[in-house]
């Protein structure tokens, strides 16, 4: 396999080096706001049954790439893999997200679950990863992903999604010795499963922690900081020569950026709460920022899409370590085209940045 990328724009900057405009992917930029997406997903049957096949989730993160000059291909698959594979039993019913026919909500079940083996009921995953490598064919890197622990747990626990996380928070505050313990073995499951991506070809890391900004400053450092900086100490960084840059994302973890920093991942997601301006200040040099667009940006005007570009643009400033994106996964009814018009921007206003 070769390892030189004809587009590395986007380790580049992960990872703080030059580059001669700033990389841009989107988040969920494989999915349903596609035409072509929603019509394989309707041959296929389900979403599960796209994740679990290895040449359909190839075809799938490569959509988006035929359509736009995207930086990055992200595997498409789920973060509630590693929850499925630990036995609870993940399906999607439409309209009201996932859910899992188990729970966790007691010492005894967190003990018996077991730690997924990435080469036997994840294999599926690494499959589509060698997959989708073999089909970029150097284009641009591919990314991995994995949910972090805090939001795994919140699945876990809750059963699905939630609105006041009641029954997690409900865990962690009256047993936190289960919840650490569940916590542990997902942060084990899951430093397995990224490192075995990386194995199978993926050439980014990325830790989505989509419910860590629900909790209370002390709260986040002790139930999700603390595992995901244990992921990034067991996570092999270089493959062949080539670093592996991670980035980390909280979702509302605009706050606490420098905490972040500190766990010594090479990348921070940021979501449009927090300018980029104030989050290069709070990481002062260590690590590069992805981000921040209101993905709601993108029902507004061609001219007012550019301009929002302009305005993240001129907030992180001149020079490396900018990785643009939206602020969180793009929404289901925008039309493509926006994107696309979103996607040109970045590509024709950033040059100014990098001279
Ligand atoms: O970014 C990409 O293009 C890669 C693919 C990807 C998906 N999910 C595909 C998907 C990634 C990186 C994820 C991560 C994920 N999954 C997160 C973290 C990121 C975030 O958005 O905060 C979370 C919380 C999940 C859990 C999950 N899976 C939710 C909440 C949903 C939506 C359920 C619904 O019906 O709205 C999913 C399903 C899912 N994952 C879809 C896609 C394209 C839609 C499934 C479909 O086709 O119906």
């Amino acid at each position: 396999m070769s390892h030189s990328l004809v587009n590395d724009r986007y380790i580049k900057a992960t990872l703080r080096q030059e580059t001669d405009r700033t990389p841009i992917w989107m988040m969920r930029q494989a999915g349903r706001y596609l035409p072509e997406y929603r019509q394989l997903r309707a041959e296929a049957g389900s979403f599960m049954d796209l994740c679990t096949n290895p040449e359909l989730a190839c075809e799938v993160t490569l959509q988006p790439l035929r359509r736009f000059p995207l930086d990055a291909a992200i595997l498409f698959s789920d973060i509630l893999t590693i929850p499925d594979a630990m036995g609870l039993g993940l399906y999607f019913t439409p309209g009201e997200g996932p859910a899992f026919k188990k729970v966790v909500r007691d010492e005894q079940t967190v003990k018996a679950l077991p730690i997924p083996d990435p080469n036997q009921e994840l294999k599926y995953v690494t499959d589509a990863v060698s997959t989708i490598r073999r089909e970029l064919k150097g284009s641009v890197p591919l990314i991995g992903f994995s949910g972090s622990p805090w939001t795994l747990a919140t699945y876990m626990v809750e059963g699905g999604t939630t609105k006041n996380f009641s029954e997690v928070k409900g865990l962690m505050y009256e047993n936190p010795k289960a919840m650490h313990m569940l916590l542990d073995k997902l942060a084990d499951s899951i430093i397995v499963y990224l490192n075995a991506q990386v194995e199978a070809g993926a050439q980014a890391l990325m830790i989505f922690d989509t419910w860590g900004g629900v909790l209370t400053p002390h709260d986040y450092q002790e139930f999700s900081l603390r595992y995901m900086s244990k992921i990034v100490d067991g996570l092999q960084r270089q493959k062949d020569g080539q670093q592996i840059p991670v980035t980390l994302f909280t979702k509302g973890g605009g706050k606490w950026l420098d905490l972040m920093a500190e766990t010594g991942c090479d990348c921070l997601g940021v979501d449009w709460t927090t300018d980029l301006s104030e989050a290069r200040q709070r990481v002062d040099g260590k690590t590069a920022l992805q981000g921040n667009m209101d993905p709601s940006l993108l029902y507004a005007s061609d001219d007012r899409i550019r301009e929002e570009v302009e305005t993240i643009l001129a907030s992180y400033g001149h020079g490396s370590g900018h990785v643009f994106n939206l602020g969180h996964g793009i929404h289901q009814t925008v039309n493509p085209e926006k994107a696309g018009v979103f996607i040109n921007a970045v590509h024709e206003l950033s040059k100014k940045y990098h001279q």
